[in-house]
């Protein structure tokens, strides 16, 4: 099937001159796109070519691991990509790479299989929690995910060679592995618990797992190995089709199933929620009064702070934490009290939070040890900075294992507001960034808030006075037409606030954005 639609691709644009322009699949430092078989989207000519591209960058006598997630063109991407990847070397003089394929797989185990040596370059054929028509691919070598500008280069690349791609040579078959590396991968989070909580492992804990259809399901074997109880786990068979629509610990509904799962099993200890690839994990944990409550957003990253500052010899140096650029002020300040700890708020974007990490170790000199974002990503240094959910996972179930109760505890002093929304304004016309820069302007012109100046990104307003203690932040959506206003305050001042806010975005922008959400609030 891949062939084919090369070959008709190739056929229709034969005439086109110069290279196809590929950048429109960039998308943060991915590359994303909706599957259709033209070239308006991601189809398997473009894989294929990416499979050239890649092939190229890497040099001769290279292997590669591929996985997917379990959306269904997730296979026919794969192979076509395996096709360029190995056409490319049988193309050079001295060829004899080959490729591993792994089926269905998480992001960071494909990242794991390149850090350890295994292969040379991992890809990972996903899109995320986005809808079950788009795919994409993230892209490994040992020293991490492609850099976006490696990325572009890579699309560059790509459409040079859609524009004279030859393909007599399309090699089927021959240099192909099927392997098993999601097991090699259940091995080293085994390693890890044991590591952790020695001879003891999970026994006598009870952990749902809800991966949501997604590829997550692998978590279990490992919970499992260590002696946990995760017979109330659900929705553990991938579906590509997502048919209660593609896994997000961020979704109500993902939050609300899950909670429910647990009433009805009762003595749940911990429910773990998975994102579609493994990157991206939300918690469910019993309240000190009984009650099932999410244990996501800044509460993730309250929670991962402080099993991060328990595991720091007393005396250490300061270790920073670097989050997005929305975490709340109770979060700063409760990361702020644990001792040995401080947090830098950045900006969204789970590579740009790990980068700038990076940089404050290397060229700061400062102990960055934890680089996480209120979405539920998270890399640890110590994990060579792999955006792992299910590893964020087993440091969170060992802490249990080590201390007993509930995990909630720990973060007992974390100050939240009693409102805390992301309300989103969609763009209605083409122009996104004059419409946000009239909406920031405006705001940050009002006087009636005052503006964090060390804010990283987007504009952050500081409340008080009658508003009470809170904050709101606006800023364009990386990804989509949107300006998002996250915001927390206390819960009778909140319809007010947003309306007030709302008339100042009607007088710079008037009908030009959407006021649904904001209206909705009451
Ligand atoms: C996946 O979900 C679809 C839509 O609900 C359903 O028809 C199909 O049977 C499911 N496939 C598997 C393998 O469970
Ligand atoms: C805005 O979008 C519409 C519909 O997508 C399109 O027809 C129009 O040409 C665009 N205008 C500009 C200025 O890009
Ligand atoms: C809304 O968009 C139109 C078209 O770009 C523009 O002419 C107009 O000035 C905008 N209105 C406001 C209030 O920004």
């Amino acid at each position: 099937m891949a062939m084919s639609l090369v070959t008709i691709v190739i056929l229709l644009t034969s005439t086109a001159a110069a290279a196809y322009d590929l950048s429109f699949l960039a998308s943060g430092c991915d590359i994303r796109g909706t599957f259709v078989d033209d070239l308006t989207g991601l189809n398997p000519t473009v894989s294929y070519c990416l499979g050239r591209a890649f092939a190229k960058k890497l040099g001769p006598y290279k292997t590669i691991l591929l996985g997917r997630d379990p959306r269904t063109h997730g296979e026919v991407l794969t192979k076509s990509f395996c096709s360029g990847f190995l056409d490319e070397n049988s193309l050079a003089t001295t060829p004899s790479s080959h490729v591993k394929i792994t089926g269905l797989a998480t992001t960071p185990s494909v990242f794991h299989s390149c850090l350890t040596g295994f292969v040379d370059g991992g890809v990972m054929i996903t899109a995320s929690h986005l809808p079950k028509d788009r795919n994409g691919l993230k892209i490994f070598t040992k020293d991490g995910p492609l850099s976006v500008k490696e990325r572009d280069d890579l699309l560059k690349e790509a459409g040079r060679i859609m524009d004279d791609c030859d393909l007599d040579g399309t090699h089927i078959g021959e240099g192909i592995e099927n392997v098993n590396f999601m097991s090699v991968y259940v091995s080293f989070l085994v390693d890890f618990v044991n590591e952790r909580v020695g001879e003891k492992g999970l026994a006598g804990l009870k952990i749902l797992v809800n991966s949501g259809g997604g590829s997550g399901y692998f978590l279990v074997d490992v919970l499992e190995q260590c002696g946990a109880d995760v017979s109330s786990s659900i929705n553990l068979s991938p579906n590509g089709s997502f048919p209660k629509g593609p896994p997000n610990p961020e979704n109500k509904k993902m939050v609300k199933e899950t909670i429910e799962a647990c009433e009805r099993e009762k003595n749940v200890d911990l429910a773990i929620m998975l994102d579609t690839d493994g990157d991206r994990v939300g918690f469910i944990t019993p309240s000190s009064t009984g009650e099932y409550v999410p244990l996501n957003r800044n509460r993730f990253v309250a929670v991962m702070t402080a099993i991060l500052a328990n595991s720091r010899p007393e005396g250490e140096e300061t270790a920073y934490v670097v989050t997005d650029s929305v975490t709340s002020t109770g979060l700063e300040k409760f990361v702020n009290g644990l001792p040995g700890m401080r947090m830098i708020r950045f900006k969204k974007g789970y590579m740009n939070v790990i980068n700038e990490a990076k940089r404050l170790c290397k060229e700061e000199g400062k102990a960055a040890e934890l680089a996480i974002e209120t979405s539920g990503h998270s890399a640890f240094r110590a994990n060579n900075w792999m955006d792992d959910g299910t590893y964020s996972a087993v440091v969170v179930v060992c802490e249990l294992a080590k201390r007993g109760g509930r995990v909630n505890d720990m973060i007992a002093g974390l100050e939240e507001a009693s409102f805390e929304e992301e309300l989103r304004l969609q763009v209605l016309e083409n122009e996104t960034s004059d419409v946000y820069a009239k909406i920031e302007a405006a705001v940050r012109g009002d006087g009636r808030w005052m503006v964090d100046e060390l804010n990283k990104e987007g504009v952050r307003l500081v409340l008080g006075g009658k508003w009470g203690s809170g904050w709101f932040m606006l800023r364009p959506s990386l990804h989509d037409p949107v300006v998002s206003m996250q915001v927390e305050c206390d819960e009778g001042v909140a319809a007010k606030l947003v309306s007030e806010v709302r008339n100042v975005i009607f007088g710079a922008v008037g009908d030009n954005v959407s006021y649904g959400d904001l209206d909705a609030i009451e």
